[in-house]
């Protein structure tokens, strides 16, 4: 009732004020377009795409729970994805709506697609949720990151980088957040399974009719993994080894495994860290999975209109490890402390070229042994926090 008064309102006050008061009220979501032309869609094809997804996930105003898959309730509930979405507004006192678009949405897009009006000016773009994938989490690699790992996130930022600490956001709001950044991100994966089943299990052209047996077969064959995927995650978190303490030797040990060729730590990271890797004969230049996608050979004219109005392409970095000179400390991004680099080397980091040296699946060997992983996160938290390394 109050709402539905409240739209009434508001609709009133769009008469008042004329179209640009009113903008919010018709915010969509924005479909991916550079999926869609690598995959050449027709713009009919595109529409019955963006039908079916309104169907199961509703507008940025409205949003939905798709019936079709029920563990989406273990995620996200339809209360906190309601408050979160739709403009900026308090219909009660004390709650706020538009959570999302209030916080977030400068930065990572209405979208959830790191396309917010700010995106452009900050290094490392905000993350595009759309591709489910994550950095800074406790799972193994391809698994999704659990909500304590999303929350961790959300309360103390990724230091270093421009995404903020909400701290200062109440626990109950943060939580809100995080159900939302689930539903945007499951959103836009089913968007790009979607994408792909057209273009390569449909006849060329034929747009997709999202209904009986095909709807049935889509959301158990590709949807419904989608979401355990993320209803799992919390089976697959990597549990540190227990810390052997940290020795001189260890870090010698760890400073020959950098620079040797099976860890290969010091063609991307540089001479003991120090960055510069560029300039060495075996570094090659490379781009993280977000920036990645749109590194198309042969371009159709499509896909190069969409590129020109796209964030500019950009390769990866991979960190300098000492800060130069004798100053500050290097903040790692994904925490500091111990557990948080073993986690680092064991899984690498998801989406971007640093490797994972661990097993990449519950009882599979890994590249490095645990002791190996442990010398090389003594000699990287020494390095980054100026302690002093025997030999140096
Ligand atoms: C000022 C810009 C800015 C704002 C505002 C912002 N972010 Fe971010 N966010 C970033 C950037 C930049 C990154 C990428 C950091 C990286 O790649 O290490 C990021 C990354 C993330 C990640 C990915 C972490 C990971 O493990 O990969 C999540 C989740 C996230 N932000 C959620 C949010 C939510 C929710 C809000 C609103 C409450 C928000 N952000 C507001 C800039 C921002
Ligand atoms: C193929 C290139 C590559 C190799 C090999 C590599 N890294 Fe990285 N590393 C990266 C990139 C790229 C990043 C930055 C990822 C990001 O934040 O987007 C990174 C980030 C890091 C970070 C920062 C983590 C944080 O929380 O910010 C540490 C520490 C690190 N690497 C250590 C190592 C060590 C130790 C090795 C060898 C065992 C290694 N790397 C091997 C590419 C590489």
């Amino acid at each position: 009732m109050r709402l539905a008064r409240h739209r009434r309102l508001a609709a009133m006050l769009c008469i008042v004020l004329g179209a640009g008061g009113c903008r919010d009220r018709v915010v969509e979501f924005e479909p991916d377009a550079v999926l869609r032309a690598v995959n050449g869609l027709t713009a009919e094809q595109s529409a019955s795409i963006d039908a079916a997804l309104v169907e199961l996930f509703g507008s940025p105003n409205e949003p939905r729970l798709p019936a079709d898959l029920p563990r989406m309730a273990e995620l996200c509930g339809l209360a906190a994805l309601e408050q979160a979405a739709g403009p900026v507004a308090s219909h009660e006192v004390g709650v706020v709506h538009g959570l999302y678009r209030r916080h977030c949405a400068r930065c990572h897009g209405v979208t959830g697609d790191g396309r917010g009006p700010t995106a452009r000016y900050q290094a490392p773009y905000p993350r595009d949720y759309r591709r489910g994938v994550f950095k800074w989490k406790s799972t193994y690699r391809d698994a999704a990151p659990t909500a304590a790992d999303l929350d961790r996130v959300l309360e103390h930022g990724v230091p270093g980088t421009a995404m903020p600490s909400f701290r200062l956001v109440s626990q109950e709001e943060r939580d809100i957040l995080r159900q939302y950044v689930v539903y945007l991100a499951i959103r836009g994966q089913t968007e790009r399974v979607l994408v792909d089943f057209v273009a390569n299990e449909l006849p060329a052209g034929e747009p997709l009719e999202f209904e009986g047996d095909l709807r049935d077969e889509i959301v158990a064959d590709y949807l419904t993994p989608i979401v355990n995927r993320w209803a799992d995650a919390g089976t697959l978190v990597v549990e540190p080894s227990p810390e052997p303490p940290r020795t001189d030797e260890g870090l010698l040990v760890g400073v020959e495994a950098f620079h040797g060729n099976i860890a290969g730590c010091a063609a991307c990271h540089g001479v003991n860290g120090q960055g510069g890797a560029q300039g060495m004969a075996n570094y090659q230049v490379d781009y993280d999975i977000w920036n990645r996608d749109r590194l198309v050979l042969k371009p159709n004219e499509e896909l190069q209109r969409v590129l020109a109005r796209d964030l500019p392409v950009r390769p990866t970095t991979p960190r300098e490890l000492v800060e130069p000179g004798s100053g500050g400390l290097v903040i790692p991004h994904g925490g500091a402390s111990t557990g948080d680099l073993y986690r680092r080397l064991h899984q690498g980091i998801a989406g971007t070229p640093m490797p994972a040296y661990g097993s990449l699946r519950p009882g599979e060997r890994g590249v490095l042994s645990e002791q190996q992983i442990w010398n090389l996160v003594h000699i990287t938290k020494a390095w980054m926090e100026k302690d002093p390394v025997p030999g140096d």
